[in-house]
């Protein structure tokens, strides 16, 4: 191995470290809000974005922390101004914005989405989660998916992250908003062991 690519190796080493640091640490001031210690690795990531591409445009993210997902939706080919991240951490926020250059980076909760006109006009083709669905109270995942299904595209999906066996979402939330979720995928090669769970509107549209 040559001594650049060494060099490189060593300086991902470093920021992977540093990535990991700073989320422990906005773990520790806030554990429910932040839902987990470490950030999701790259197997996780790929399935969350494994159904990802230009097409869905915009593309936006909720709950991105540190960017693992952020980097894999990238990677995808979605362009960086074609997806919009919401952050309540501010911590996160500033750091997403540095390593993110024209990605829309918007710190608020993502039970805000309706107050703001974040695309223009357009609706969003496809959502990547990472909030800690599983710690919310009933009501507050209502405000967030009302909000967030609000901003979409009628056939757009919502996929999620989760650390459970189940669906994270409340059954009675999900019954009211006319919402179904698919388990798209689950890989014990992430801590904690993680599952994918896909979230559409029913085909019957009761209420869209
Ligand atoms: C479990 S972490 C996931 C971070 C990242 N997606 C990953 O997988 O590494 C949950 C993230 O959701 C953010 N969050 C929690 N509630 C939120 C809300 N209502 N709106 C937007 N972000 C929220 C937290 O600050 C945190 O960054």
């Amino acid at each position: 191995m040559g001594r650049t690519n060494r060099m490189q190796l060593e300086a991902d080493k470093v920021a992977s470290v540093r990535e990991h640091l700073t989320f422990m640490f906005q773990y520790f001031r806030n554990p429910k809000e932040v839902g987990s210690l470490v950030p999701s690795g790259p197997v996780a990531s790929n399935l969350m974005t494994q159904e990802i591409e230009p097409g869905h445009a915009p593309v936006l993210e909720l709950g991105p922390g540190t960017g693992a997902f952020t980097r894999a939706i990238l990677a995808r080919g979605v362009a960086p101004g074609d997806l919009t991240l919401v952050e309540t951490n501010s911590e996160f926020c500033t750091r997403l914005q540095r390593e993110f250059p024209g990605v829309h980076v918007h710190c608020m909760n993502a039970a805000d989405l309706v107050k703001r006109d974040l695309f223009g006009g357009k609706k969003v083709g496809a959502v990547v989660s990472g909030v800690p669905f599983l710690l919310l109270k009933p009501d507050e995942a209502m405000a967030i998916l009302s909000a967030v299904f609000e901003v979409m595209a009628p056939k757009a999906a919502l996929y999620q992250v989760t650390y459970g066996f189940t669906t994270p979402f409340p059954r009675d939330v999900m019954r009211e908003l006319d919402l179904t979720a698919t388990r798209i995928a689950s890989t014990f090669r992430n801590a904690p062991p993680a599952a994918v769970y896909k979230l559409v509107r029913r085909t019957t549209g009761k209420r869209h």
